[in-house]
């Protein structure tokens, strides 16, 4: 009976317990699961060389490391983003590469509606207020500025895919005039959120109230949002960012806050996670953060497992996994699902 090896590089569950119970049922696969998410480039070779089947939360897999591995058949990634995996140099290899795509998308969503209304209602501001308000005795609303009725209000949405779209259809109820900018919509997609058109990104850095963004980073919106952008924007507006801190010129925000080009952000992600003390959104009182907690909910957190599972399974059987990100490999293993090795 072949042996297989299973391998998780990093995990943001407390501990694998569920998982190590599984594997014991299964006699050909031995299971291993390690925290490296940061560590050495040789490190994670190391302990990744021979496996057959790998999950991958956030460790890096470039070219090198992806080149070094001499049985795998499958790469799993344990979410939605995946761009801290080469998926070309899967495709040179022969991999396999699946990815979790509708894992925590409706907990996405309802982290960007909770930014943007926390933002637009200023209610992190509101706590210095009630603080000083009870020192003193005496209600001081001055340093909360303006705040204005979100009813009539322009939302701006900036990639409607799957956490976007649902942003779309829970924001549809806020009386605000949505403008979607996704120049990649069909016109079947389009129909089911009800859009009549989509906008440019100049048109909707100029007639948006709040934008919020939901594209994958990739070479093409690597820092789409950066002093340009910044400057074409409202001076009250407000940028909402859950998607990858790598959208955005955190120095450009940061500067585009402190010197009232706009007026607000809730950003949940970050260039570098975690982000370093002297990240300067810190500094910015206009900017509500939130710890990349998106994703986070017990009912999604067991639908990844449940799923990356369902995939380890399936490739066990020689089946393929629910969703391939490098579909093309298709066409490479002369009509195999899996390299073999
Ligand atoms: N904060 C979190 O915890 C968390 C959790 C999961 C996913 N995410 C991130 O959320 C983002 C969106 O995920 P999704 O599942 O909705 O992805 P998706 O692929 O379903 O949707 C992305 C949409 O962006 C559009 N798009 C691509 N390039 C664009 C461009 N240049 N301009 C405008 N639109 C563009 C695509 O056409 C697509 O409709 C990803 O970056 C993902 O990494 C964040």
């Amino acid at each position: 009976m072949k042996q297989w090896k299973v391998v998780v590089t990093d995990y943001i569950e407390n501990a694998l317990d569920w998982e190590i119970e599984q594997f014991k049922t299964m006699e050909n696969v031995t299971f291993e699961h390690y925290q490296l998410k940061q560590s050495p480039k040789a490190e994670l070779i190391e302990k990744v060389r021979d496996a057959d089947i790998i999950v991958v939360n956030m460790a890096a897999f470039d070219a090198e490391v992806l080149g070094s591995l001499e049985k795998c058949k499958l790469l799993i990634r344990h979410g939605i983003g995946y761009d801290n995996v080469e998926v070309p140099a899967c495709t040179a290899n022969g991999i396999r590469f699946a990815y979790q795509p509708d894992y925590c998308a409706t907990e996405v969503a309802e982290t960007a509606v909770a930014l943007i209304m926390a933002c637009g209602r200023k209610l992190f501001a509101s706590l210095e207020v009630l603080k000083d308000a009870s020192a003193n005795q005496i209600w001081n609303f001055a340093p909360m500025g303006e705040v204005h009725r979100m009813f009539g209000q322009t939302l701006g949405i900036v990639g409607a895919g799957r956490i976007g779209g649902r942003v779309c259809r829970m924001m549809s109820n806020f009386g605000m005039r949505i403008m979607v900018c996704d120049p990649y919509l069909d016109e079947r997609q389009k129909g089911a959120l009800g859009l009549a058109q989509t906008y440019s990104l100049d048109e909707v850095l100029k007639e948006a109230d709040i934008i919020t963004i939901h594209t994958p980073l990739n070479d093409e919106t690597r820092y789409m949002f950066d002093e340009p952008q910044f400057r074409q924007m409202k001076p009250q507006a407000i940028l909402v960012n859950t998607s990858r801190g790598g959208v955005v010129n955190t120095a450009a925000l940061a500067k585009a806050l402190k010197e009232g080009w706009i007026g607000g952000a809730g950003i949940d992600v970050y260039e570098k996670e975690p982000p370093p003390l002297d990240m300067p959104l810190f500094d910015c009182p206009n900017a509500t953060l939130s710890a990349h907690i998106g994703w986070m909910s017990v009912e999604a957190g067991w639908h990844i497992r449940y799923k990356i599972m369902d995939d380890i399974k399936a490739c066990l059987a020689g089946q393929p996994p629910a969703n391939t990100v490098n579909k093309e490999i298709d066409g490479l293993l002369g009509g195999k699902v899996y390299r073999e090795v």
